[in-house]
């Protein structure tokens, strides 16, 4: 098991201040030490430096387009590298919109994959569609081949083709989905396990029925696409877009485990933690250490407990 860690201090995919801290803010959480006692062999190619593309004018009402593109491609690489190197990728973001360059790089070297994007929002607005000019609202509809012929020209992203077929995409935790995004879901027949399935169901079936669907075309490398804001705010506030009403701190870390233990992470992004937002240094402090936790929960960490394979009692 070994972990490649790419930190992408990226913000410009939304308005708000703080979500570039995140890489840092979970170094400094303790976040590599963990996954080393825990068994995994650590490489931590540093944070990743954006440019701010100047006059980069909104393209069909969406803000800094440009910058976006650019940062994306940038990561896209890294991802690839990382990929090439053989580790697992953990890409510490940062705002969603790096999703679009980390499942591209993550598919640009090991070829299709399914995708598990656990979040509140379905970030499936195109251009046209998004009420707020948020590209991270958006990075879905970049990355499905069904959704191209949808996609006005954007400049700075020539350098990526879709590389996600909508059957290869599940969603878990929605709860606040804009109108244009519901239509594209069904129209496209995405499979999406909103909260009011996690409600029926509870988490260990969705888990299940997830992967049934994912593997019943064939067993692919999984890309885990984990926004903090799918977390109840209650457990997580301190997030750009929180919305009430979300996964407990139980139902997040199950997602983890169960999808470690397929064998099939590939890569994971952890998106959206803004050390800006919460009201209290616990609201941020709960962020940060809930979402180390999902992440040492995507690297092998068991609830039981764990013990390194040569342990011996003294
Ligand atoms: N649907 C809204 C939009 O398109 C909110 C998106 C929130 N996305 C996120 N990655 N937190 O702007
Ligand atoms: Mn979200
Ligand atoms: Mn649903
Ligand atoms: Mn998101």
């Amino acid at each position: 098991r070994s972990v490649g860690i790419i930190g992408a201090p990226f913000s410009k995919g939304q308005s708000k201040d703080g979500v570039e801290c995140a890489p840092n803010k979970l170094r400094a959480a303790g976040l590599l030490d963990r996954l080393q006692q825990q068994g995994c062999a650590v490489k931590d190619y540093g944070n990743l430096t954006f440019e701010n593309v100047a006059l980069d004018e909104p393209v069909n009402g969406s803000k800094s387009v440009r910058t976006v593109g650019s940062a994306n491609q940038r990561l896209s690489e890294a991802v690839k590298a990382v990929k090439r190197d053989g580790h697992t990728a953990m890409i510490l973001g940062g705002d969603h919109s790096l999703a679009i360059g980390s499942i591209h790089g993550h598919t640009a070297a090991v070829g299709p994959v399914s995708v598990v994007w656990v979040d509140a929002h379905a970030d499936i607005n195109t251009p046209l569609t998004s009420n707020t000019g948020n590209v991270h609202g958006q990075p879905m509809s970049y990355l499905l081949y069904e959704l191209q012929s949808k996609l006005p020209p954007l400049p700075n992203f020539s350098w990526m083709k879709p590389c996600v077929s909508s059957r290869d995409l599940v969603y878990i935790g929605l709860r606040d989905v804009d109108p244009a995004e519901h239509y594209i879901m069904k129209l496209l027949a995405v499979k999406a396990f909103c909260m009011t399935q996690v409600d029926q169901l509870g988490m260990a079936r969705v888990m299940e029925e997830t992967c049934d669907y994912l593997w019943d075309r064939a067993k692919k490398p999984i890309h885990l696409s984990y926004d903090i804001d799918a977390i109840d705010p209650s457990i997580t506030p301190a997030t750009g877009t929180p919305a009430v009403g979300g996964l407990t701190y139980r139902e997040g870390v199950y997602i983890t485990e169960y999808l470690y233990q397929t064998g099939l992470l590939s890569a994971v992004d952890m998106v959206e933690v803004n050390p800006l937002r919460g009201r209290t240094e616990d609201d941020v402090r709960s962020t940060v250490s809930t979402a180390v936790d999902l992440l040492l929960g995507c690297f092998g960490r068991r609830r039981e407990g764990n013990h390194p394979p040569d342990y011996s009692l003294p």
